[in-house]
């Protein structure tokens, strides 16, 4: 039987996690849940985040899946490592698969990390950067206003400048780094602002590749691919309002859900 990958995020970020996920392994199913009506996460307390988190764990579960990815920076620094230890399957977060590619693409041993206060603030990346490398200099920054505004579906335009230009400045102007990490799922969507922001010489790194190609090892290794490309349905569950969902997904797979037969979107309660 193809049973599914579970895919979890506080809202519509995850989906950037998605978008390679389906890219990479175009023979598994994908059920994706975010949580927009708690969105932002990121200013929440850790036990709220595990238990949120848990919740949506619970809630994929009992969609028989196979793997879980927590497509979240924020879920995956405050509870990936309890869900390791208690869950009966496989699963990743997406903060090690970033570490992993910024250390590939720094040349000058300095690197950026943006997240969410929560994120920022546990210092999952630094850790999980010095873990490889303890001679990177990483400097971390937190940009609290980048979710709400990606959740409201403004991802570009002079307001998107304007916030992520200001939110940025303290990092420009600190230190001379050749490598930022997008330490939240969201970013990505604001990747163009946040490139241009910083300039050319900056590489941006977001987890969303190695996270799917880590994926991919695991069920290799587990014995869990998926290997016959019929009837592959995707669904995706949101807590939130549908029409920003279907904007979201819109500005990502470049087209509209309706245009994809194979994939369902539904509004649940938690
Ligand atoms: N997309 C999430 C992350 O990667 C969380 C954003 C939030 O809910 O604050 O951290």
């Amino acid at each position: 039987m193809n049973r599914a990958i579970g895919v979890l995020d506080s809202g519509v970020g995850g989906l950037t996690v998605v978008y390679e996920l389906m890219r990479q392994l175009p023979n598994e199913k994908i059920i994706y849940v975010g949580d927009t009506l708690r969105c932002p996460y990121g200013p929440r307390p850790q036990h709220e985040v595990k238990q949120f988190t848990l919740e949506l764990v619970q809630f994929l579960m009992k969609n028989n899946i196979k793997m879980i990815v927590i497509a979240c920076n924020t879920a995956t620094a405050y509870a990936l490592e309890d869900l390791k230890k208690t869950l009966p399957i496989p699963v990743i977060g997406v903060i090690k698969p970033g570490a992993r590619a910024a250390i590939k693409s720094t040349k000058n041993k300095k690197v950026g990390i943006i997240g969410t206060e929560g994120t920022i603030k546990s210092n999952a990346y630094p850790n999980a950067l010095h873990q490889i490398n303890t001679e990177l200099e990483v400097t971390t920054l937190a940009c609290p206003l980048f979710v709400p505004m990606v959740e409201k579906g403004i991802l570009q335009g002079k307001k998107a400048k304007e916030v992520v230009a200001d939110t940025l400045t303290p990092l420009k102007k600190a230190k001379e780094i050749d490598t930022l990490v997008l330490g939240c799922t969201h970013y990505p969507l604001l990747e163009g602002t946040i490139k241009a922001v910083m300039g050319e010489e900056v590489q941006i790194i977001s987890s969303s590749e190695e996270t799917a190609r880590e994926t991919s090892t695991i069920l290799e290794v587990h014995q869990l691919l998926h290997k016959n490309p019929r009837n592959i349905e995707h669904h995706f569950y949101t807590t939130g309002d549908l029409n920003i969902f279907m904007k979201i997904y819109r500005s990502i797979f470049n087209r509209n859900v309706g245009e994809h037969p194979n994939i369902h979107i539904e509004n649940i309660i938690i």
